[in-house]
């Protein structure tokens, strides 16, 4: 996983919990790396599981919230480092519809080692979107915190349900989307 995932889970941290608790969950993570990341640099993405593990054993707040709260600040991030994948979309299903084939594409040739899910979009009918998320990695909560983060930047009245394809395991859920319809 690549570092600038590290350091924004870092920064994140230290706004809402303060510097010490940075500090603390790093000490008690026992990192393989000791939490030197640099952006470009790649590191074990269990080293992310293990932060939020001590963070969530410092907070007591449960794992799955913080790593969807993790991405909802992450998708904030990304509106502001690459504004490029933002020029001309104009709805959060236009954009979530890119991901796949055209923004982590992207992201693969600026980083060619990244650990990339995969989505399958399926249209069941007008106002509605599935993405199928399939990863090696355990982080659907993340991609749920990405959804939710990209529905609250496009601001429309947008549902998420999430069905789990895999026990729970986190590598293989579908999200269903649904545009509600405006009050008369
Ligand atoms: C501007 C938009 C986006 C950018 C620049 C971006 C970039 C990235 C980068 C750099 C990584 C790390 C790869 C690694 O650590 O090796 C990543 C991973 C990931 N991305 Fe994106 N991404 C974007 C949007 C999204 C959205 C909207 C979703 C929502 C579903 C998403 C889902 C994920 C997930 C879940 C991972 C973690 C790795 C995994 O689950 O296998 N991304 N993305």
């Amino acid at each position: 996983m690549k570092g600038i995932v590290f350091t924004e889970f870092l920064e994140m941290t230290e706004d809402r919990f303060g510097a010490d608790t940075v500090e603390r969950i790093i000490e008690e993570s026992a990192l393989p790396s000791g939490a030197a990341y640099t952006t470009v640099g790649t590191y074990d993405h269990r080293e992310l599981l293990r932060l939020v593990g001590q963070l969530s054993a410092a907070t007591g707040l449960p794992v799955p919230t913080l790593v969807r709260t993790f991405g909802q600040h992450l998708f904030g991030r990304f509106t502001q480092a690459y504004p490029k994948f933002f020029n001309g979309v104009g709805s959060a299903f236009d954009f979530l519809g890119k991901i796949e084939s055209y923004i982590h594409v992207e992201v693969r040739k600026l980083y060619p080692d990244a650990e990339l899910p995969h989505f399958e979009y399926q249209y069941p009918g007008p106002g509605r979107m599935d993405m199928t998320y399939r990863s090696r990695c355990p982080f659907s909560d993340l991609a749920e915190g990405l959804i939710l983060g990209c529905i609250e930047y496009f601001g429309q009245p947008i549902e998420l349900a999430r069905t789990n394809l895999d026990e729970g395991g986190g590598t293989a859920v579908r999200f269903s989307l649904t545009q509600r319809l405006p009050q008369r």
